[in-house]
């Protein structure tokens, strides 16, 4: 049984706390898409830690973890990342297995990111400069290497092969940065990762189903990025919907059981692209301070607005989404006033769906307000102590979405975490 956990906004919903909090009862926690992405933060304690490739539960000793084929793995960040859990008393050579089947990003991925991003100039996407698109590419366009290929004695002959492929397009954009010392790097990261567990996540994942395992399939950036299905071209390069869980990881539909989307009370965006509700002005800055809305690693600003309701249908019968996890209630706390759109405006047109297109169409929220609550609510313990005005809220979306909030986030701390009607 697969139970899958991802975003239904932008990315940066709070999945990482929320996998870090269900964990516990799950036999194994496996990412199936994306790369060293933003980052998923938990706490251990009082201590904050940001996991890019590592799944969410690799804190736990009753779970162990998978990176899954559809994850495009950077052996320099996961070697830094081993350190970080390491410190923390999580062990990896126990506890984490990888796919073989998983593409590997090489340094000139990272240089033909960066190359593409800066020939883009004001359309640019705001990508993570990781090599995510590029060694997407190099998968779909069938030139990538991959964990499995590490094992391989000819290894090196292949990156030589590829890397010249790259060169030649790095000479197109004309880039001209030095990258010596990432592939370095790069070398060095890749003899660690053979050390580690490389298995053949297929196989690996579908025994563990037969066995009665619990499964829990960790998401990355959001239904919203979704290659498809988000708002492209500013997107990421994979699936990130509930889709992707089967191609990630080799699971067939079957096997899926919960869908549990997480969104924030509000809704963020970092990088380029149409966002329909983002607030420009007061009432964005009060978000994104409250919120503390800065990036994971780079401390980006994140573009904050309220929340979506028409994306967030769409991304919920897009994933088939069976419970909706609402984090950063507590960040609205003080707001005398909420929206949430309900509907778009295209050209004086009301719609309930999102378009093909937003860049060109520009849609344009209808809303509608609430009161706030203007009540502290991230000491509550129990849904019988929020207040009603956020019942109120809540009740709507669910209403509106047709998918119960089932769990309401009122904090960043593992604890902060209410089950409703509990
Ligand atoms: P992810 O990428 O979806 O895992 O999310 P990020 O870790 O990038 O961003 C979520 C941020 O919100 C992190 O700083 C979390 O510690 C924090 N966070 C998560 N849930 C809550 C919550 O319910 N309330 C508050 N105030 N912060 C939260
Ligand atoms: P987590 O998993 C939020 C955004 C980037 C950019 C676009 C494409 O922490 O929620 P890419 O690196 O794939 O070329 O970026 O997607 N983006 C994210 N936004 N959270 C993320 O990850 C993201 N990963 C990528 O800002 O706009
Ligand atoms: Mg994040």
């Amino acid at each position: 049984m697969v139970d899958v956990l991802l975003g239904l906004q932008w990315g940066d919903e709070g999945k990482g706390k929320i996998v870090d909090f269900f964990a516990k009862d799950y036999d194994l926690i496996a990412r199936f898409q994306g790369g060293p992405t933003a980052g998923h933060t938990i706490y251990v304690g009082d201590k904050k830690i940001v996991l890019h490739q590592i799944p969410s539960g690799v804190f736990h000793q009753n779970a162990i973890n998978l990176i899954g084929n559809g994850v495009v793995l950077d052996p320099v960040t996961l070697k830094k990342e081993w350190a970080t859990v390491t410190s923390f008393g999580a062990d990896v050579k126990k506890n984490l297995f990888i796919s073989q089947r998983a593409h590997l990003i090489l340094p000139t991925h990272r240089a033909l990111d960066k190359a593409a991003e800066l020939s883009k100039g004001n359309q640019k996407i705001g990508s993570t400069l990781k090599g995510i698109g590029p060694t997407y590419m190099d998968k779909t366009g069938r030139n990538g290497l991959r964990v499995g290929d590490l094992l391989d004695k000819n290894f090196t002959t292949s990156y030589i092969k590829l890397r010249l492929k790259h060169q030649r397009l790095l000479d197109n954009y004309n880039f001209q940065e030095d990258i010596t010392s990432w592939e370095e790097e790069f070398f060095e990261a890749v003899e660690n990762l053979r050390e580690l567990n490389i298995v053949n996540g297929e196989y690996f994942i579908n025994k563990h189903i037969s066995q009665g395992k619990k499964v829990l399939a960790e998401g990355a950036q959001g239904s919203m990025l979704d290659i498809d299905f988000g708002t492209f071209p500013y997107v990421t390069s994979s699936s990130t919907i509930s889709a992707g869980v089967c191609n990630g990881l080799g699971v067939a539909p079957q096997h899926i059981r919960e869908v549990y989307g997480v969104t924030k009370a509000y809704c963020t965006r970092v990088g380029g692209g149409p966002f329909p509700t983002e607030l420009e002005n007061e009432t964005g800055e009060e978000l994104r301070k409250i919120g503390n809305e800065f990036g994971a690693t780079t401390g980006r600003p994140r573009r904050c607005g309220w929340i979506d309701l028409v994306a967030l249908k769409f991304a919920c019968m897009i994933n088939g989404v069976t419970s909706i996890v609402m984090t950063k209630a507590d960040v609205l706390d003080s707001f005398r006033e909420l929206e949430c759109s309900t509907a778009y405006s295209i050209n004086g047109v009301e719609t309930d769906e999102v378009p093909f297109q937003m860049e060109r169409q520009r849609p344009v929220p209808i809303y509608k307000k609430f009161p706030g609550w203007n009540t502290p609510t991230n000491a509550a313990k129990s849904y019988a102590e929020l207040p009603d005005t956020m019942k109120t809220y809540v009740q709507f979306i669910n209403q509106y979405l047709g998918v119960p909030v089932q769990y309401i986030s009122n904090g960043p701390g593992r604890e902060q975490i209410i089950r409703v009607n509990d």
